[in-house]
């Protein structure tokens, strides 16, 4: 039982020789949060939450949202300066909570990290696959999409997985070149969008504001309202926690990483809430409810060339979040590895790129695979709660290390604690209670999947299991 509750606090300095490439600035971090944070939840979900749960009320769910992933920012900003590794909220809760805990965050990160890559590149596909049609190349059914859909295999989608593949061997420098070229096409994608349409908003599209409510259930379980319209639109600000995967390849993690945190997320809310603002007041939200709302309006508006560069904008801007998931996510396997809690064949480190090589293409095959053959829509609605789940227990990891080690350094401190990891762990807590029951369903199976696993391997592997090495 002891066992359980092992802890291992390690700092920065602790990672010194790890074999990773400390080449990462504080603006390349917030590049990468922005890479991560800004895709599919703008460009689609905004428009499914408009119509079906929030109605012009959605920049609502946005801002509350917003709010909650703050607090939830503001508790891996504190823990992310003090704490080292790339295992994000899985190294955290090792601290705080013990390997037992920390087992279930680290799966439960396998899961949303994992998933997100495969659902945004199936997006990725569809608007890829569009935009070849509209130059007269239409790919085959069997080549583009799932066997539920009729197709064979979704070519396109395990194609720019296995392309990512190669960038994040190659190095984290490359990547994050590749990721900031990305992110500005995708900014500029928006800054258009805003100048086109803003002229257009005619407020009587914004009545009735709140045709939905706050929040009923439904009888099959289903939610609607503002706030599950926020715990749905949650998804688009998912990706700020991947930057604190890079504490071990950033030049002065203790500084850089709250700046990278906070400043991608600060950025990405303001852009969110004028985006949502202004696409439901220059259409209905009742129109809303398509695959690619930003560029059904602005076709509405008779823009066909800035509903063009939008698709190109999507295009780019769904690249970034892979790119980052997928990275986010080989270094939690990776730190998970090395402490003996997954084989050790994950946690080897490519003398000369310095890379994790081997986790990098069994996760590439595997997601390759996932998003070539798996229908994911309702599958990404698992990657709300499995990092809301992860953010409540960073909060409530923040407040328990200040009573367990009041003496850890912490170069970025939260005034007041523990009003605002207490503030997050409720508003996170909240937003979990908005999605559907099958959501949860589905979470319990795979958190019973990883328990198994837990006892079967990692207990017993684990490094704090063996005390000679
Ligand atoms: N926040 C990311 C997106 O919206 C996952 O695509």
């Amino acid at each position: 039982m002891k066992q359980l509750f092992r802890t291992r606090t390690l700092k920065h300095e602790d990672y010194a020789n790890s074999g990773l490439k400390r080449c990462l600035s504080a603006f390349d971090l917030t590049l990468l949060g922005i890479g991560a944070i800004i895709g599919t939840g703008i460009f689609v979900l905004t428009g499914i939450a408009a119509a079906n749960q929030s109605g012009p009320a959605v920049v609502l769910s946005f801002v509350i949202a917003g709010v909650a992933c703050a607090f939830a920012a503001l508790a891996y900003a504190e823990l992310a300066a003090s704490l080292g590794g790339c295992g994000s909220a899985y190294g955290y809760s090792y601290s705080a909570f013990g390997e037992f805990i920390a087992w279930i965050i680290g799966w439960t990160l396998l899961l949303e990290y994992g998933m997100s890559v495969a659902a945004v590149a199936n997006g990725w596909s569809g608007y890829f696959g569009n935009a070849l049609k509209s130059m007269g190349l239409e790919l085959p059914m069997a080549i583009s999409t799932h066997p539920e859909n009729g197709g064979i295999v979704n070519l396109p989608a395990a194609l720019v997985i296995l392309a990512l593949m190669g960038m994040l061997i190659v190095g984290a420098k490359e990547s994050a070149r590749l990721n900031a070229v990305m992110v500005g096409v995708k900014l500029f994608t928006i800054a258009v969008f805003l100048v086109a349409a803003t002229g257009h908003v005619d407020p009587a599209n914004w009545s009735p504001f709140m045709p939905y409510g706050w929040f009923t259930r439904m009888e099959g379980g289903e939610t609607v309202g503002i706030l599950a319209g926020a715990s749905l639109v949650f998804f688009a600000y998912i990706g700020f926690d991947a930057v604190t995967t890079a504490a071990e390849e950033a030049q002065n993690p203790q500084r850089d990483l709250p700046i990278g945190i906070l400043g991608a997320l600060a950025i990405c809310t303001v852009v969110y809430i004028a985006v949502s603002a202004v696409l439901t007041g220059v259409v209905s939200y009742k129109e809303l409810g398509v695959s690619s709302p930003v560029a059904a309006a602005l076709l509405s508006l008779g823009h066909r060339w800035a509903s063009g560069l939008v698709a190109v904008g999507v295009i780019a801007g769904l690249v970034t979040v892979m790119l980052v998931l997928y990275y986010g996510l080989t270094r939690i396997i990776f730190a998970m590895a090395r402490d003996g809690l997954l084989p050790p064949f994950f946690a080897a480190i490519n003398k000369r790129t310095q890379t994790p090589v081997n986790t990098i293409v069994v996760v590439g095959l595997t997601c390759a695979l996932f998003a070539g053959v798996l229908p994911l829509g309702k599958l990404a609605e698992l990657v709300n709660i499995g990092t809301l789940f992860a953010f409540v227990m960073v909060c409530g990891g923040v407040a328990l290390l200040r009573k367990t080690q009041p003496h850890l350094p912490r170069p970025f401190k939260l005034p007041w604690n523990p009003l605002i990891p207490v503030l997050g762990a409720l508003s996170c807590g909240a937003l979990m209670a908005f999605l559907p029951q099958h959501t949860w369903e589905r979470f319990i199976i795979w958190l019973v999947a990883g328990i198994v696993f837990y006892f079967a391997y990692s207990m017993r592997h684990s490094k704090l299991a063996v005390p000679s090495t």
